[in-house]
């Protein structure tokens, strides 16, 4: 199977990958897809009761066969995935196979400024948010970078401002 068409949008929790994704499907007339929300459809269930019943090995297994299944079935799209996708290899191929990869950068300040009192993520329920999403980002720095075809440094940055360069840089300036 050869390269696919989409636009993979990647970064860790709270970048704007969902935000972003959905107005950048608009701006390129395309579908949009977000792999946590299809798990949550298939699995009739929220992320973090997934989490919480079946622990997190499951959750990144259900996350693979999913990228899988896009791989099979769906092209010309864009798609936001969970912020520890890429962290697998198997599935940072699996990524670059799916087509053109963006990564949300951004800094630990901005993520915990945007979170801190978000529930809806369990890696970041502990007593110790700030140090987890400092000690999380370290430890992804390379998976991210590694898997993107393209960066972009979002702190600060507008989602108007990030579609334009999203949208330069991949050729695609249409409205
Ligand atoms: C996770 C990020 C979440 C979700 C799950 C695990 C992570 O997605 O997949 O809670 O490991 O960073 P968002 O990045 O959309 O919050």
């Amino acid at each position: 199977m050869g390269k696919k068409n989409n636009v993979i949008l990647i970064g860790f929790m709270g970048s704007g990958k969902t935000t972003v994704g959905i107005r950048l499907s608009y701006r390129m007339r395309r579908i949009f897809e977000d792999t946590d929300k299809l798990i949550e459809k298939k699995q009739k269930r929220e992320i973090k009761e997934i989490f919480a019943a079946e622990g997190e090995d499951f959750f990144r297994t259900l996350e693979t066969e999913m990228l899988l299944h896009l791989e099979e079935t769906v092209n010309n799209r864009v798609i936001s995935v969970g912020g520890g996708t890429p962290v697998k290899e198997e599935n940072r191929k699996i990524l670059k196979r799916l087509g053109t990869v963006i990564y949300l950068r951004l800094s630990p300040e901005t993520v915990y400024e945007r979170l801190k009192n978000d529930t809806t993520r369990p890696l970041l329920q502990g007593e110790d948010p700030k140090g987890k999403i400092y000690q999380l980002m370290e430890s992804r720095k390379e998976a991210y970078e590694s898997c993107a075809d393209i960066i972009l440094d979002v702190d600060r940055l507008s989602v108007e401002e990030i579609l334009g360069e999203i949208t330069t840089r991949t050729g695609e300036n249409v409205r």
